[in-house]
């Protein structure tokens, strides 16, 4: 990559580069960080882990707490609506190696004590400046920075995240992501950059820009749109982890880099399925690998078939061996991955709720 790569820093941390890959729940566990970072992510930020204290102890959680061999730094979403609780959460989760906190008023989560946290905080700004209050004097005594991730506002008539992100900044947290929807909106229709910009205009602290970005031509847009400093990729990652090199290469050459050939996706897909068995165990391993398998073959010729025949496999070992032979099927015929052009239900997909 040339030296036209901006430098980005949160508190004391310069990142490689300004792609993000976005927290996703059930996604974005520390071998999926891993692999995008490996493909050229500067940055990635774990699945939120609740502010609950009951639920600590849990497998789910203590999987997503757990950053073994994860490159630097280490960022820890955490979502709640109470803020001794989150002050409570940040601490524990700085013991356990988390070097960033971030907040999530970004994503619809679940109910923690009767109260919706996540985007719906955005709905009550008192509270959710306390919780920011809250999180950053217990992040500072570690000397450790904050973020905070949210939407452009509750609902098209309550647009807040300018007052919010404004207010945000002056409690002292490091930098702000906005996704351009609505809480209302869920992911219906498209994100809107206007709002993006206007925070970016308004903030001292770097602003990173979300929503819809699936391609380095579209990372660009949205990078001269809003003037963020950074862009986040979501659902775009899924399947194509090798879309922040690809951004990287295009962001500071303005060519386009050809697909990776099927042997390469083949390997790092094998790598990445080795990594998540290792961290899940053998039969919710196997089970949690599906989705990982069928975004990746989802928009190659064939995928579709594979993706269901794949399903039915009930241990790693077959997993593997029936993901290498399809690539390597698929080799004989392409040497770099086939791309069709429309892009798969697979991948517009979006819960409304994610589990915590
Ligand atoms: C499956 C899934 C899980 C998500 N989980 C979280 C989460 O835990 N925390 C969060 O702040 N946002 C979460 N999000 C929202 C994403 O971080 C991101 O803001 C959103 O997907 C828009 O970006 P995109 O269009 O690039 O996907 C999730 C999104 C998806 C699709």
């Amino acid at each position: 990559m040339s030296a036209k790569q901006p430098v980005l820093q949160i508190g004391p941390h310069l990142l490689p580069n300004n792609l993000f890959v976005a927290p996703m729940a059930g996604v974005t566990d520390r071998p999926f960080r891993q692999l995008c970072k490996r493909m050229g992510a500067g940055y990635a930020v774990s699945e939120m882990v609740t502010s609950r204290k009951d639920l600590w102890s849990s497998l789910k959680t203590s999987r997503r707490a757990n950053h073994e061999g994860e490159a630097g730094p280490i960022a820890v979403q955490i979502a709640g609506t109470d803020a001794a609780m989150m002050a409570e959460a940040t601490r524990y989760n700085i013991e356990r190696g988390a070097q960033i906190i971030d907040i999530n008023m970004g994503c619809p989560a679940k109910k923690v004590c009767n109260k919706w946290a996540g985007s719906a905080l955005m709905q009550d700004e008192a509270l959710a400046l306390e919780i920011i209050e809250a999180v950053v004097e217990a992040a500072a005594a570690h000397g450790v920075p904050v973020s905070l991730k949210m939407r452009t506002g509750w609902c098209a008539s309550e647009k807040n995240a300018l007052r919010l992100s404004l207010a945000a900044e002056g409690a002292g947290v490091a930098m702000v992501t906005v996704h351009g929807r609505t809480r209302e909106q869920g992911y219906k229709g498209e994100a809107e950059y206007a709002t993006v910009a206007a925070v970016k205009a308004a903030l001292r602290i770097p602003v990173v820009a979300n929503g819809d970005i699936d391609s380095p031509q579209k990372a660009r847009d949205v990078l001269a749109l809003t003037g963020a400093d950074a862009v986040m990729i979501g659902r775009a990652a899924q399947g194509r982890p090798w879309i922040f090199a690809e951004t990287a290469h295009f962001l500071a050459t303005g060519e386009q880099l050809p697909a990776p050939t099927v042997t390469q996706a083949r390997d790092w897909l094998v790598e990445h399925l080795h990594d998540h068995y290792s961290l899940y165990g053998e039969l919710t391993g196997m089970r949690t690998a599906r989705k990982h398998i069928g975004w990746a073959v989802a928009d190659l010729p064939g995928g579709e078939a594979f993706r269901q025949e794949m399903n039915l496999l009930e241990s790693s070992a077959a997993q593997v061996k029936a993901l290498q032979a399809w690539f390597d099927t698929l080799g004989a015929s392409y040497q770099r991955l086939p791309y069709l052009a429309k892009l798969p239900e697979a991948r517009t997909i979006a819960p409304h709720e994610y589990k915590q």
